[in-house]
């Protein structure tokens, strides 16, 4: 195994969050070298902070920290509610804001929708809003560009996340329901909660106090 039993091991989604988690990390002290924003590798060592950084599809890295390999991650919520994993949400770092809607053509009559299909990256997450709301729909899961479902015809409506609104309106799709509003989350693996709290409690710490300062600007 290359990763260092005695180093930190925290993963980060690749991809629209990577960016800002890595700022903050850099405004809470953390020395992230250049590689952070050039290199295409993997795993990124910062011995001199006690750390290891493993990039991971932001899908994927409850995975790694349920299963240990990652001590802490970043994560959306998104991800979170999808993914159900077993691991401890112990910060809200309110980078990546964006929120979960239905989405549609502006044409879309939900009296004529007979036969109702979603698509979606969020099958789980997607179900169960819908069960809540009582209606039964057929999911169909998709790995990305979702906005293209409906306007082929794949499906009548789409669950995803909004952050600008120009991929809806650039494809001429409208929200049709506003589902929750999305924020990364600071995650813990539980066993690592324990064996190393000195380091987690004191990156929590140090993330909690540049978050607090931000937001109260
Ligand atoms: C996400 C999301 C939307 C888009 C929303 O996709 O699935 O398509 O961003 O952002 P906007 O409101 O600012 O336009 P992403 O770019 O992550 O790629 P994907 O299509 O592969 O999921």
């Amino acid at each position: 195994m290359i990763l260092q039993e005695d180093l930190l091991t925290v993963a980060m989604p690749k991809g629209r969050i990577f960016d800002e988690a890595v700022s903050l990390l850099r405004e809470a002290g953390y020395p992230l070298p250049p590689e952070f924003d050039e290199s295409r590798k993997l795993i990124i060592e910062v011995p001199e902070a006690g750390m290891q950084f493993i990039l991971a599809k932001p899908m994927d890295v409850p995975t790694y920290v349920e299963h240990g390999v990652a001590d802490v991650g970043v994560a959306g919520k998104d991800t979170m509610i999808e993914e159900k994993r077993d691991v401890y949400e112990v910060l809200d770092l309110k980078i990546s804001e964006c929120y979960m809607a239905v989405a549609g053509l502006p044409t879309y009559n939900p009296k004529a929708d007979i036969s109702p299909k979603i698509a979606t990256k969020y099958p789980n997450l997607a179900s169960e809003y819908f069960r809540q709301q009582g209606e039964q729909v057929e999911v169909i899961k998709l790995n990305g560009s979702i906005e293209l479902a409906p306007i082929v015809g794949l499906a009548d409506r789409i669950v995803d996340i909004v952050s600008t609104g120009r991929t809806l309106r650039e494809n001429g799709l409208v929200e049709l329901e506003t589902m929750m509003s999305i924020t990364s989350r600071f995650i813990v693996n539980p066993v690592s909660y324990r064996t190393k709290s000195a380091q987690i409690d004191e990156m929590v710490e140090r993330l909690a106090t540049v978050i607090e300062k931000e937001n109260a600007e």
